[in-house]
């Protein structure tokens, strides 16, 4: 939209700053003003009445100048070339893995040394856990960091993450670093000058000198961790005052209404997109705007701010994608795409949260009524985002997704929820899965679920059990959990360990700053003897690494794959069987995925219902041909067994 005042107000102050609007940075200039109208919009939504409305807007200008002007080049020619690829994100070539650099490789620089691992796997997209400071002991995996700009010690120095950075440019990979935006660490600077008195930085917290407000607030707002971190709360002694800590006591909530915090925190996002980062992460985004009243979570300004966010990105960092991490309930999920003008417009990627919970919903019950009861939130999708898909990452397993899906498919919401947790924190005898509840919540009966992939696959009781048979069928379940992930559209997402198979490790239990948090079960230590394995034929490490390959290799061979919200699920004939269809110009590719134990049977008719009826199909996993039977005649799937149809 034309702006005339905007416009020129921008102008003059990219040229105070040297931009060449007219010459080489005629482009950045270009995207700058194509975005004005929506960023003075978004910014006045949240600022308009602050009585330094005017100050912190041209500081927003000279922020997103800055960001450019210091774009190493190297990066604004990766942008470009992102840019001709269309929306790059969408390919089917690319497949991720999420890990701990100290617990996966022990350092930045020998994970510079681990690329041709992730190469020999197939994946090219890295998520590297937290790696800025914060203290050990009182980190939260990370996630409450004291100095957004220096690398932790434990991992190495600035300098070696730059040297992976660009290890992993030259290798072709794409790299996804996290930005915490809801909260920092009670050790970062600006806590620890909000302690000592200093209004300036109190003001960039949620403080109280009393209890009226934070009781207000309560009323109202869940708590995240209820058995390690009660409360949302907690009380400073020092300056007798209480300081938001909605997830634990040692990370305080930041305060977004102050327009100071949020020039902070985006220029730290350019400082994390001027590093090389593809993908940012920004986490816990449905916390960072709080009203008494409501539950703090998905408010209408949240959006605004990521939106605000989104926009500057685009203008100064075009190539850098947004990942909202937002595990909430799937309508609200939704809403971190972008809705109404900002639709595709806000982050340009959700984890499938909602999915994901329900594919373990499947396996527990081997009926894939509830998971399909939410497919028609899920399509809601925009064109142009896409999906992190994953079975597991470092957090527990969240059974968010809405009652009246499981009652959709005849279940009572309590009893359904029960059964699911007692199936996986090895409350049932006939159950295999070795987890645990995590923030078990006697008020609202709330629990989440932790486990490794491979412990709630049963492949750790098989073990216990020198079982060879159980061993088989853990691991068939494994790959058909990655394989309905893999498939689905978006970017597959793994998380580190998976891929060979690790069980639970409970050493978490002897160190005091992790023994209160079970989602440390989950997530191991790599022992590069037992990952050796992966070469050796026939054992477990092998058999899961080589299947996951496979399946990432398939993955890129298929067009259809990629996400061009292109996926269409297939009529339920058979309950036991998901089953969806992935189409792209003339392409089709047929993914159905038994959740039973037993062998599924699924009508020929189900490959008449979309179109021309292929003669016969060629079936990727196994490498066969099929010919396409009659409609009275049936395709059998083994026990937890998937297939990956093209017709041929
Ligand atoms: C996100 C992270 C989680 C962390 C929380 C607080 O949900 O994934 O691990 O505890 O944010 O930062």
């Amino acid at each position: 939209m034309y702006n005339h005042t905007l416009h020129q107000q921008i102008i003059r102050k990219l040229q105070d700053q040297q931009i060449d609007i007219a010459g080489t940075d005629n482009l950045f200039f270009t995207r700058f003003i194509a975005n004005a109208t929506a960023i003075d919009a978004l910014y006045n939504e949240i600022y308009g009445r602050h009585p330094e409305q005017q100050h912190y807007f041209d500081q927003l200008i000279r922020v997103i100048s800055h960001a450019y002007t210091s774009r190493p080049v190297a990066l604004k020619n990766r942008d470009k070339e992102k840019e001709n690829k269309g929306v790059w994100f969408l390919s089917n070539e690319i497949a991720g893995m999420s890990l701990y650099v100290d617990r996966f490789a022990g350092s930045l620089a020998a994970l510079s040394e681990k690329l041709t691992y992730f190469n020999q796997l197939g994946v090219n997209l890295l998520h590297l856990m937290p790696v800025f400071e914060s203290p050990e002991g009182e980190s939260d995996g990370g996630y409450a960091v004291s100095d957004f700009r220096q690398v932790d010690k434990r991992f190495g120095t600035n300098e070696d993450l730059g040297k992976l950075q660009q290890h992993m440019q030259q290798e072709n990979m794409y790299l996804m670093l996290d930005i915490v935006l809801n909260h920092t660490s009670h050790h970062h600077q600006w806590a620890v000058q909000a302690k000592k008195g200093d209004k300036k930085y109190q003001d960039y917290f949620y403080m109280f000198d009393d209890r009226a407000l934070p009781d207000q607030y309560d009323r109202s707002m869940p708590e995240v961790f209820p058995e390690s971190s009660p409360g949302n709360f907690t009380y400073i002694e020092a300056i007798k005052k209480w300081v938001m800590t909605v997830f634990h006591r040692y990370q305080w909530d930041l305060n977004y209404r102050n327009p100071a915090v949020f020039m902070e925190m985006l220029e730290n996002i350019f400082y994390y997109a001027n590093l090389g980062i593809d993908i940012l992460r920004i986490d816990a985004p449905a916390f960072i705007w709080k009203e008494p009243g409501t539950t703090c979570q998905n408010l209408p300004q949240a959006h605004t701010l990521l939106r605000l966010i989104k926009q500057c990105v685009q203008v100064a960092a075009p190539g850098m994608a947004l990942l909202g991490e937002a595990i909430v309930a799937p309508k609200e999920i939704m809403k971190y795409f972008g809705t109404g003008l900002y639709t595709a417009k806000e982050c340009d990627f959700a984890y499938n949260a909602t999915h994901m919970a329900l594919q373990w919903d499947a396996l527990a019950t081997g009926d894939t009524r509830v998971m399909l009861a939410a497919q028609h939130e899920i399509l809601q999708k925009p064109f142009g985002t896409s999906w992190i898909n994953y079975t597991r990452c470092h957090d527990d397993i969240g059974l968010g997704y809405d009652n009246y899906m499981i009652q959709h498919a005849g279940f009572d919401p309590f009893e359904h929820r029960r059964f699911l947790k007692d199936y996986y924190s090895g409350n049932r005898h006939d159950s295999p899965a070795m987890g645990a509840l995590f923030s078990v919540n006697p008020k609202t009966n709330d629990a989440r679920i932790s486990g490794s992939l491979a412990s709630l696959c049963g492949l750790e009781k098989a073990l216990a059990d020198n079982d060879s048979t159980a061993v088989d069928i853990s691991i068939r379940k494994i790959l058909m959990m990655q394989a309905h992930a893999f498939f689905l559209g978006g970017v597959p997402m793994l998380f580190y360990g998976d891929e060979a198979g690790y069980t639970n490790d409970y050493s978490y239990l002897k160190d005091p700053g992790k023994s209160y948090d079970n989602r440390w079960m989950h997530r191991p230590v790599i022992d590069w003897k037992k990952n050796g394995n992966i070469n050796k034929k026939g054992t477990i490490e092998n058999r899961i690494f080589s299947g996951t390959k496979k399946l990432i290799s398939i993955r890129n061979r298929i067009t259809a794959v990629a996400d061009h919200k292109n996926i269409t699920w297939m009529t339920p004939h058979n309950i036991h069987i998901a089953g969806y269809l992935r189409t792209f110009e003339d392409k089709k590719l047929y993914c159905l995925f038994n959740f039973t134990d037993q062998p599924a049977y699924l009508t020929w008719f189900a490959f008449k219902e979309h179109g021309p009826a292929p003669l016969r199909l060629w079936e990727h996993w196994e490498e066969k041909e099929i010919g396409v039977g009659y409609d009275h005649e049936y395709l059998v799937l083994e026990p937890y067994g998937f297939m990956l149809l093209e017709p041929v």
